[in-house]
């Protein structure tokens, strides 16, 4: 029996749970952990929920457009897949199935650093995946330039520089139920920058360079043919030093409660950040988005678009491409219906008026 044609996986919760059963238990224990005592991790996904949608009605909702813009060009709706590491551990195609889900559904892949395939492999495989590259730099810069170099030539339209892990975030459940140690060469970055053996997560980490500055942004930026965005955004004020550094873009993110615990959740940080540099470039949001009402919340608040991760990861574990685009459809889907129920036919024409605190959200300690 094959579970993802069984009627009961239609929502991301479902493929949560029908992963947990699928995955070994330290690819489980790498993609389902946090950092500290996870409190942010858990917080990113009850921040969406303790906001309330102030619908209106009777505003004609038969024609609906999902559609964002994004770094200047029209997107058909505002979903990106996260970079996420090693993506080989749930399912053996790996990056190339997350890319042939966001060719199906036009999502934007973000392939990472750490990836267990190439850029030029994943355009070779995939053309047709609108295509991002995340940027993680290496302590030898020479590596990180090549890196950037062959993305620009294969296509990929914007780099992401994720700036929120100079080290690795201190994660319990991989220190308890490690991943599986992964060959350097199955990661040819870490390779290039001379990874050897068999490696775990933080060994891969610590070829990161964890003295990068905003110099180094703007250094990138000047060489970088592509818009440049900076991920890991959590105050207005380094969202302001982003875009004064020449960034495109920043994701605001603290990158799904993986590094430091107890820091604010995309939901709380966006709102000022959308304010202090919204208007300048273009902002965007990860953490916990598991529903069609997260994104448009989400997009009400200012981001453009939302990068998911760990669904997708969920998806992969189920079925492989198919299953990562239907979790793609399941959310693209339920943010139709949010838009439709909430009287907000263009999503591009959402703002702050759709959402309100919820009232029956506690306040938060
Ligand atoms: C992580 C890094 C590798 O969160 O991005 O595991």
């Amino acid at each position: 029996m094959v579970a993802h044609r069984s009627p009961t996986l239609v929502s991301l919760a479902d493929y949560e749970c029908e992963a947990q059963r699928r995955l070994d238990p330290g690819a489980l224990a790498y993609v389902s952990g946090g950092a500290g005592d996870e409190l942010t991790m858990r917080e990113n996904a009850a921040a969406w929920q303790r906001l309330a949608i102030r619908p209106r009605v009777l505003v004609g909702v038969g024609q609906r457009d999902p559609g964002t813009t994004l770094l200047g060009k029209r997107r058909p709706h505002p979903l990106i897949i996260a970079p996420m590491a090693f993506q080989r551990f749930a399912h053996r195609d790996g990056e190339l199935a997350s890319a042939r889900a966001a060719a199906k559904t036009g999502a934007i892949v973000c392939l990472a650093t750490l990836a267990s395939t190439t850029a030029p492999r994943l355009a070779h495989a995939v053309p047709d995946a609108p295509r991002w590259f995340q940027l993680y730099v290496f302590a030898d810069r020479g590596v990180s330039r090549e890196l950037v170099a062959q993305a620009v030539e294969h296509g990929y339209e914007a780099l992401v520089v994720t700036v929120d892990l100079p080290v690795l975030g201190f994660r319990e459940r991989e220190l308890r139920t490690p991943l599986q140690a992964t060959h350097a060469e199955q990661i040819a970055s870490a390779a290039a920058a001379g990874a050897q053996g068999t490696m775990t997560p933080p060994q891969f980490a610590s070829l990161i360079d964890a003295d990068l500055k905003w110099s180094d942004i703007e250094q990138f930026v000047g060489e970088s043919p592509i818009p440049v965005l900076v991920k890991g955004i959590l105050t207005p004020e380094d969202a302001r030093l982003a875009a004064e550094h020449g960034a495109a873009g920043v994701v605001v993110s603290n990158h799904g409660g993986r590094q430091l615990d107890t820091v604010f959740t995309g939901a709380e940080a966006l709102p000022e950040i959308a304010a202090a540099v919204g208007e300048r470039i273009d902002v965007l949001v990860d953490g916990g988005i598991r529903r069609g009402t997260d994104v448009l919340k989400a997009l009400s608040l200012g981001a453009r678009a939302v990068m998911v991760g760990r669904p997708v990861i969920w998806g992969l574990a189920v079925d492989g491409a198919d299953g990562a685009a239907r979790v793609l459809e399941i959310l693209l889907s339920e943010f139709d219906t949010a838009l439709a129920l909430a009287g907000a036919p263009r999503a591009a024409a959402l703002d702050g008026s759709f959402v309100a605190p919820a009232p029956w959200a506690p306040p938060r300690q």
